[in-house]
């Protein structure tokens, strides 16, 4: 397929031009103009452009190139009559020449015109034309949309970067950037740097660690998050910072997930849960409007505790520009004496079912393909329940009473088109299954809309998590965040059940921000660590320069990290984020192009004091 030319707008206006007067004749760039910015009202001057050669069509006296720069394409025409000499060279150019040439704007005639192109209204007769690089025929066409192996996009990223893909892509995000530092900067925010070389930050994934050549046998880790140096600048009373900032986690990768990431990074003192997520849904919502098309479904965006979004999709991102909500059924069917109910109860799990309108007429093959999915999340089945000719169809009808059947089907609002799919297992696998299964059919029978943005804010997340290998809890955000107020007072008696002040910003079932209230009084701190098992001492490893800066006056204070990647990703219709960074590692974490990780020389380990153990043992 072509590259439909309407695209070739880049969603930048082009920047300034030097402009060379008689005054000041230095050339000081190899243009006078963008290509993309050509427009009737140039026809008649003399322009100079740069740029490589899109397409080149050689009509013997006649030569057509299409040139692009960032800006766009223009058609430049090299004709014998008018430069016998530029019009030798344009027989030499190849696509992806580096040229420069100086003509003159002409509006084309009529018939000539090529609306699909918003220079399509004029052309650049050449007069002059400078090779100011010649180019190898690349690896891959970049002027026609073919599907390319990622192997080979990321192996020559730099011509992949090319594309008009990704060059708005990376464009989209230049923007989010600096939408964010105008938006905080105006309501008081800085932005500080802090360290990349930095001790471990807990933050739920392995560290990346760097040796210290001076110090032999230690080590740096790179930030998973700036965390603990942003409670730091609020204790260094700056109240509101702010960065842009890498992160880095070694952990397995996913669409969403790169061991290189970035986030907004925000903290803010003398605030509480609300203060900061009013500012965060204020600048989405401000920075969603203004450099999207999409629709936000709702404003305020939803608040939901993490419970009723268990309870509700079975996720606690869940995709909100569709409905498929679980039904509970446990009550209705716990008497029925179907087994496979009846067991699932008996063992402390439940009965849900979502009902997915216009879906009755799915095949046998289309129903068993559904119940391996939810097999693949662990589930030990799917009862399905339709209707045909008014009567009910389920492989569970003969075990159901009538009026039970009527049951299911009312409280699921079904129609008569509509299909119920059941899960009864541990609440766990439910959610797991059936969270699943919603989000497959929502999207196959296209209920997620593209062009919908569904914001909503998850909280109330329980402050600890039970680490079933270790046998011991485990804080689900970081170990600063604080439990709410009124929970502290069964902290060592019920952890389980102590929610905390945290937040997780969702878009279209994507977390894309987290963040909490923090713990800033000492007592409490030491307390939440010893529910965690850090003892005093290793706490004071770990974490010393955080307590002892607590000793001296530390504000309330709380934040947030947005994924910028993801927003960018969604923002840009991409279903991956690598789309949306300009030299991402592929899911084996390696940098095709750079071919890294690669071994370092012996002289660079004895140096670090490293020595690297035969097949790893
Ligand atoms: P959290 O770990 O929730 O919080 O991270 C914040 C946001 O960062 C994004 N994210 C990622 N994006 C791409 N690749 C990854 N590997 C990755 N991991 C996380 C997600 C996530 O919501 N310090 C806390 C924030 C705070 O409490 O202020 C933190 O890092 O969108």
């Amino acid at each position: 397929m072509l590259i439909n030319f309407t695209d070739y707008q880049l969603p930048v206006t082009s920047y300034q031009l030097p402009v060379t007067s008689p005054q000041s004749p230095v050339i000081i760039m190899l243009k006078t103009h963008h290509c993309g910015d050509l427009r009737p009202v140039h026809a008649g001057q003399t322009v100079t452009l740069a740029g490589w050669v899109h397409r080149r069509r050689d009509h013997g006296g006649l030569i057509f190139c299409d040139l692009r720069d960032r800006s766009g394409l223009v058609q430049v025409v090299f004709d014998a009559a008018m430069s016998a000499e530029a019009h030798r060279l344009a027989t030499e150019v190849r696509n992806e020449y580096v040229v420069q040439v100086e003509g003159e704007v002409r509006l084309r005639p009529p018939g000539l015109v090529n609306p699909n192109l918003p220079t399509g209204e004029i052309e650049v007769g050449a007069r002059r034309l400078v090779i100011l690089n010649p180019a190898q025929t690349p690896p891959f066409p970049l002027n026609e949309e073919v599907e390319l192996s990622d192997t080979v996009r990321l192996k020559y990223r730099y011509l992949d970067l090319r594309r008009l893909r990704m060059q708005r892509n990376l464009m989209l995000r230049h923007r989010v950037n600096t939408f964010i530092r105008q938006y905080l900067d105006e309501r008081g925010f800085i932005e500080i740097e802090t360290p990349i070389l930095l001790k471990s930050t807990p933050e739920g994934a392995r560290d990346f660690i760097v040796p210290s050549r001076l110090q032999p046998g230690k080590f740096f880790a790179l930030p998973q998050s700036p965390q603990q140096m942003k409670q730091l600048l609020m204790v260094a009373g700056f109240e509101r910072y702010f960065q842009i900032a890498r992160c880095f986690r070694d952990e397995d990768l996913r669409a969403d997930r790169q061991p290189e990431f970035t986030q907004l990074d925000l903290e803010m003192s003398f605030v509480d849960s609300q203060d900061v997520r009013d500012l965060i849904e204020g600048l989405v919502t401000a920075m969603f409007r203004t450099l999207s098309t999409k629709t936000i479904r709702q404003t305020p965006f939803p608040v939901l505790t993490y419970a009723e979004a268990m309870a509700r999709y079975g996720s606690d991102k869940p995709d909100l520009r569709f409905g498929l909500e679980f039904v509970n059924l446990s009550d209705l069917v716990a008497d029925s004496g179907f087994s496979v109910f009846a067991e699932a109860l008996a063992a402390g799990g439940e009965v849900k079912a979502i009902c997915v309108p216009g879906a009755g007429g799915f095949s046998r093959r289309q129903l068993d393909e559904l119940t391996d999915e939810v097999r693949s999340k662990g589930a030990r089945g799917l009862v399905w329940m339709k209707t045909e000719g008014g009567e009910v169809r389920s492989p569970a009808a003969k075990f159901l009473a009538p009026e039970t059947l009527t049951a299911i089907r009312a409280r699921c609002g079904a129609g008569p088109d509509d299909l119920i799919l059941i899960v009864a297992d541990k609440p766990a696998v439910v959610a797991e299954a059936l969270g699943h299964l919603r989000l497959l059919l929502g999207h196959r029978l296209g209920l997620a809309s593209p062009d919908e943005l569904a914001c909503a804010w998850i909280v109330d997340f329980p402050l600890l998590e039970w680490n079933e290998e270790e046998n011991r809890w485990e804080a689900r955000h970081h170990p600063f965040t604080s439990a709410r107020d009124e929970d502290w007072p069964r902290l060592e008696t019920e952890p389980g059940a102590v929610l905390a002040k945290a937040y997780d910003l969702v878009c279209n079932g994507m977390e894309i921000g987290g963040g909490s209230i923090r713990i800033h009084d000492q007592v409490k701190q030491s307390r939440l660590f010893s529910v965690l098992g850090i003892s005093p001492e290793e706490a004071q490893i770990q974490f010393g320069h955080l307590l002892e800066a607590f000793q001296y006056g530390a504000p309330p204070h709380g934040g947030i990290a947005l994924g910028l990647d993801r927003i960018v990703a969604i923002l840009a219709d991409e279903d991956s984020i690598r789309e949306v960074i300009a030299f991402p590692k592929t899911a084996s974490g390696t940098d095709l192009m750079l071919n890294t990780p690669s071994p370092v020389s012996p002289r660079q380990l004895a140096e670090l004091h490293i020595a690297i153990r035969e097949n790893g043992r």
